[in-house]
C-alpha cells in the first residue's frame, strides 16, 4: 500500500518535472528566436542609443493608445507608439503596411515568406498598423502584438488618407529603435522572393548608399477627379516627380534618415508612395528600376514566380500559398 502510494507520488514528480522542463524549453526556443525584445531587453537596449542626438523631454503617456512599453527618454516626430527595438543588426528591414483588421493576411505572411527561424537571421519583418475606433479589433491587435512582437503602431486613426502618416512612422521607427542596411516598404497583398532581395542587394553593382529601387514610375499626371483626386492647392505642377508605387521599394539606410530629418520641413502629401518620391527629389535621390518589382501577374505566370521576380503585387491569399510553394519545392 505505501509503496504503491510512493510510486504515484514519484510518477507525478516525474510528470511535473518534465511538464516544466519541457515548458522551460519552449520558453528558452521561443526567446532565442524572436527577433524583437521583451520588455526587459527593451530596456537595456534603450540605455543604448544615442540619446544626445533626439529631444530629452519626457513624453507624456498616450493612455489607451500606448501599445508597449514606455520609455520615457525618445520624443517622436510622428504618430510612433512602438517603442520595441530591434535586438541585432539586419541587412534587411522590411515594413509592412497593413490595415488593423487584416489578421488573415498578416498570419499568412508570418507563415509563408516571413518564416525565418535562424538563430541570427539577416533580415526581419514588421508590421505598421494604426488605431480603429473597432472597439474588438483594437483589444485582438493588443493580443495579437503580445504573441508575435511584430506590429509597430501609431496614434493616427487608419483612413486612406492617412497612409503618408503610416510610412513616416515606419520609417522613424526604423531609423530610432532598429539597426539595418536596407529597408523595404512593402503592402500586405505582395509575395516577397527573401533570397533574391538579399543577392540583388549584395550584388557588386548595387548602390550601398543612396539607393532608392522599386517599379519606376515617371512622368505620372495627377488625378484632378474621382476619388484620388488632388486638388491644385494640395499640387500645382503638371507632373508628380519619380516615385516607385508603394506596394514594395528599398531604400538604403542613409535615404531612410535623410527622409525623417526631411519631414518636419517638407508639405504633407496624402499620396504616400508619391510623397516618398517627392522627399527623394527633395534630396537629390534618383530612383532605380528594377524590373523584379511586379505590379501585377507577368502572362503565364499568375501566381507564379517569374525567374526575375524580387516582389510580386496584388497576391490574395490562395495565390499567397501557391507562390510560396513554388518557391519552397522548384521543379
Ligand atoms: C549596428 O550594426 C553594426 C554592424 O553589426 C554595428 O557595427 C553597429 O555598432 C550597430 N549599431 C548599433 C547602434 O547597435
Ligand atoms: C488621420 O489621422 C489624424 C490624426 O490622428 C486624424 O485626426 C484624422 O481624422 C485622420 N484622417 C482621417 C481621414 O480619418
Ligand atoms: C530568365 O529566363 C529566361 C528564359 O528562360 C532567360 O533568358 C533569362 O536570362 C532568365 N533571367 C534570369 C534573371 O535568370
Amino acid at each position: 500500500m505505501v509503496r504503491k502510494r510512493t510510486k504515484k507520488i514519484l510518477l507525478a514528480l516525474f510528470l511535473g518535472m518534465t511538464t516544466y522542463v519541457s515548458f522551460q524549453l519552449v520558453y528558452v526556443w521561443k526567446y532565442r528566436f524572436t527577433s524583437l525584445a521583451s520588455g526587459e531587453e527593451v530596456d537595456r537596449q534603450m540605455e543604448k542609443i544615442d540619446l544626445r542626438r533626439l529631444t530629452t523631454t519626457p513624453t507624456t503617456s498616450t493612455g489607451s493608445l500606448t501599445t508597449t512599453y514606455t520609455s520615457p527618454q525618445i520624443k517622436h516626430r510622428t504618430f510612433l507608439t512602438t517603442r520595441r527595438s530591434c535586438m541585432q543588426h539586419y541587412d534587411l528591414l522590411m515594413i509592412i503596411s497593413s490595415a488593423p483588421g487584416n489578421f488573415q493576411r498578416r498570419n499568412l505572411i508570418r507563415k509563408t515568406w516571413a518564416f525565418e527561424r535562424a538563430f541570427r537571421p539577416r533580415w526581419t519583418t514588421v508590421f505598421l498598423v494604426g488605431q480603429t475606433r473597432d472597439e474588438a479589433v483594437s483589444v485582438t491587435l493588443l493580443k495579437e502584438d503580445k504573441a508575435h512582437k511584430d506590429l509597430v503602431r501609431a496614434s493616427y486613426y487608419e483612413h486612406y488618407w492617412n497612409q503618408t502618416r503610416k510610412i513616416q512612422m515606419g520609417f522613424e521607427w526604423a531609423v530610432t529603435y532598429c539597426n539595418f542596411s536596407f529597408l523595404l516598404k512593402l503592402d500586405d497583398d505582395v509575395f516577397v522572393h527573401i533570397p533574391r532581395v538579399l543577392s540583388f542587394l549584395s550584388a557588386p553593382n548595387t548602390p550601398k548608399k543612396k539607393l532608392y529601387a522599386g517599379n519606376h514610375y515617371t512622368n505620372n499626371v495627377p488625378f484632378r477627379g474621382g476619388k484620388w483626386k488632388v486638388t491644385y492647392e494640395e499640387y500645382d505642377k503638371t507632373r508628380y516627380p519619380d516615385f516607385c508605387p508603394g506596394f514594395g521599394y528599398i531604400l538604403s539606410h542613409d535615404v531612410v534618415s535623410t527622409f525623417v530629418e526631411t519631414f518636419s520641413s517638407f508639405p504633407f502629401f496624402r499620396l504616400d508612395d508619391v510623397y516618398v518620391g517627392m522627399l527623394a527629389d527633395r534630396n537629390g535621390i534618383s530612383v532605380t528600376n528594377n524590373n523584379g518589382f511586379e505590379l501585377g501577374h507577368p502572362r503565364g505566370f499568375v501566381c507564379v514566380p517569374t525567374n526575375y521576380t524580387l516582389v510580386r503585387h496584388d497576391v490574395g491569399e490562395e495565390c499567397q500559398m501557391k507562390m510560396f510553394k513554388t518557391l519552397m519545392f522548384p521543379d
